[in-house]
């Protein structure tokens, strides 16, 4: 973890703008920029709908040009996720010290009466979903070379966050969506540590995380088991989709093929693994590289989570410093094997009515998580899971 507090010290506004509370809880905070509600009324020119770059789960997005020059992207988190200054502070402060080329750059945030913002680092081109995976309105080409490049940035960037910083930061979000792109097409991983900021009273809308169930670990779904290994499902299904320029799933493909990672599954055991890679490519690309990375991506999908290699060992095999063993590589773990569950339990209870269906994740890791699961199809899927607050 990379701390500069030269450079936020010198920038923290001035206490005396805020109102007297805050300014008693802003007093411990020495890392953090913080702008006034005015500044970044300002820059993104009073929140105007033509500078409204996106809009997520937390809140929406905008463009934004700050006083010093800089060109940011202004999240404003909605109602739900506004807490406490000072529980709000502290994530922020934490956030606010970490560097890393493959990260996104929290510049700061505003924390005026009820409004929590955070200010970003702005990345000129988009993101993943909706370069690489979206209904072809980006121009961008990426060819073999920018795929593994980006993959092995995003594997960096995630051994980062998991293995150097202390205490590590699961991420729990990690999805196409969340890889941004610099002009140089260098991938900066968002919203880490955005997960914590929700307040312990507000569970997740269930859209959002029906959004990202392609990603979700069995055991998170079905548990709310947030760990590492969790993250690292998320990221192996990721390398597939880049590799392939596949969504993780397509709905209107017939049964048995709307997943990305049981088709992966299937041609691997079939091997046939570079019959997956995105044709797009043409056939311009480094076959023996491109199996093996679906093979990492399977790897890292494993149904058991302590089968997942660490985010350091995955960095190795992308980069060719460490073996892949095909043999060691088993089924994945696929949310769609548990669409015939029908559960809506408090914890409590469902583990006991779960673990008949699903056994192979212990519950002993389980961190206090509290969900409940609604699963019928893959249509009409409903997710709330009450994060933990404690991780
Ligand atoms: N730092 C940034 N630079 C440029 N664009 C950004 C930046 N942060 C967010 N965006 C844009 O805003 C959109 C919305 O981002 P946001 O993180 O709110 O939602 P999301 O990633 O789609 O979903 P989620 O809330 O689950 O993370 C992104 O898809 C991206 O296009
Ligand atoms: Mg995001």
């Amino acid at each position: 973890m990379t701390c500069f507090p030269f450079l936020f010290r010198k920038n923290v506004s001035p206490v005396a703008k805020h109102d007297p509370d805050i300014n008693e809880e802003l007093s411990g905070i020495q890392n953090t920029r913080v702008y006034t509600y005015k500044e970044l009324k300002i820059a993104s020119d009073n929140f105007s709908p033509a500078n409204k770059i996106g809009e997520g789960g937390f809140g929406s997005v905008y463009k934004g040009l700050l006083k010093n020059g800089k060109v940011a992207a202004i999240k404003v988190l909605s109602a739900e996720s506004r807490q406490g200054v000072r529980e709000f502070m502290t994530e922020i402060n934490v956030i606010s010290e970490i560097e890393h080329e493959n990260l996104v750059k929290l510049y700061g945030c505003c924390v005026e009466g009820n409004q929590r913002i955070l200010v970003y680092n702005y990345l000129e081109n988009n993101s993943l979903s909706q370069t690489l995976l979206g209904s072809g309105h980006s121009n961008i080409y990426f060819d073999w070379k920018t795929r593994s490049r980006i993959c092995i940035g995003i594997a960096r960037g995630l051994a980062f966050l998991h293995e150097e910083v202390r205490p590590y930061i699961v991420h729990r979000d990690i999805k196409a969506s969340n890889i941004l792109l610099d002009k140089t097409l260098t991938p900066k991983i968002s919203d880490f540590g955005l997960a914590k900021l929700i307040p312990s009273h507000m569970t997740h809308a269930s859209t959002r995380v029906a959004g990202t169930i392609g990603y979700l670990a069995p055991e998170y779904a079905i548990r709310g088991q947030v760990t590492r290994k969790a993250d690292i499902y998320s990221f192996g299904v990721l390398l597939v989709e880049i590799v392939s320029g596949r969504c993780h799933t397509n709905t209107r493909l017939p049964m048995g093929e709307q997943y990305i990672l049981e088709t992966a599954w299937e041609v691997f055991q079939r091997r046939e693994l570079a019959g997956l890679v995105d044709i797009s490519l043409n056939g311009d690309f480094d076959a023996e590289e491109a199996c093996k990375f679906l093979k990492i991506g399977l790897l890292c999908t494993q149904d058991t989570p302590k089968l997942r290699p660490p985010m350091s060992s995955v960095v190795k095999m992308l980069t060719g410093e460490m073996d892949v063993d095909d043999s060691k590589v088993t089924k994945p773990g696929l949310i769609s094997d548990l669409m015939d569950l029908k559960v809506r339990e408090e914890r409590g209870d469902a583990d006991r009515k779960i673990s008949s269906s699903y056994s192979t994740s212990s519950p002993s890791d389980s961190q206090g998580t509290t969900m409940s699961l609604v699963a019928s199809s893959a249509a009409s899927t409903t997710f709330t899971i009450k994060y933990d607050q404690s991780l």
